[in-house]
């Protein structure tokens, strides 16, 4: 399946030049990978070494996309996943014009985004069932053919997730409120997408502790910086 998209068509998304020692990164995984403490722990080691470090979640992170987080999250109609991938499309290209690459252009900056375009390919690509050539087709236009340096795809599996999921005991949104094959689903489209693009994500193994986890992180991000 891996072998199925050509070339051609995977390098229709590319990582901004990098001509100012500022980085794009994000982080993905599913519910309870453990992303928001690894993010908070990379954004405090990145300011120690000098960096501006600019926090982001999709959808929002834009007046704009905010309003289509609480609409497509809080949705009370099943939508169709094209419909999502094009609102979850729309969130990023705003966030890529008003945020992400004004910042890329100034000096020694990282902008760390919580999920990105690899949530459409597992969401909306596998789960929803359109197929990644479709979502990157949704993403061939300037500047949503931006991707980021580097991503983290912290890897757990479906009794970790669940496990960590009734721990937290919070309340589901839109998407956390599904079955199990769903989540299988999601962990084939995330594997997927990092055999997609090696260049690109980074499988760590999110089933470690929490201290070993973030090392494997920081050590991969160490050679990203030294480049
Ligand atoms: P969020 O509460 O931020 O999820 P989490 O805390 O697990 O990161 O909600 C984002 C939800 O939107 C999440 O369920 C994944 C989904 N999503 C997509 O389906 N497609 C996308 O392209 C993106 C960015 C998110």
């Amino acid at each position: 399946m891996t072998n199925d998209i050509p070339n051609s068509t995977k390098q229709l998304l590319r990582p901004p030049k990098n001509t100012s020692n500022s980085w794009f990164i994000s982080f993905e995984g599913i519910e309870g990978a453990g992303k928001s403490t690894h993010i908070q722990r990379v954004a405090s080691f990145l300011q120690n070494r000098g960096f501006d470090v600019i926090l982001l979640r999709e959808p929002g992170s834009t007046r704009f996309g905010e309003k289509l987080r609480t609409a497509i999250l809080g949705a009370q109609t099943k939508l169709h996943p094209i419909a999502e991938a094009y609102l979850f499309a729309a969130s990023r290209a705003q966030l890529l014009q008003e945020i992400i690459l004004g910042k890329l252009e100034q000096n020694n900056t990282v902008v760390i985004c919580d999920r990105f375009i690899d949530s459409s390919f597992a969401y909306q690509g596998i789960a929803g069932g359109l197929g990644i050539e479709t979502i990157i087709d949704i993403h061939k236009h300037y500047p949503l053919c931006i991707v980021p340096h580097k991503t983290f795809y912290i890897r757990i599996d479906i009794e970790t997730s669940l496990q960590r999921q009734i721990k937290r005991n919070m309340s589901k949104d839109y998407f956390e409120s599904q079955g199990r094959d769903y989540y299988t689903k999601l962990i084939e489209g995330l594997d997927l997408a990092s055999q997609l693009f090696t260049e690109r994500i980074v499988t760590i193994d999110g089933q470690k502790s929490i201290d070993d986890v973030y090392q494997n992180i920081q050590n991969h991000l160490e050679k990203l910086l030294a480049k």
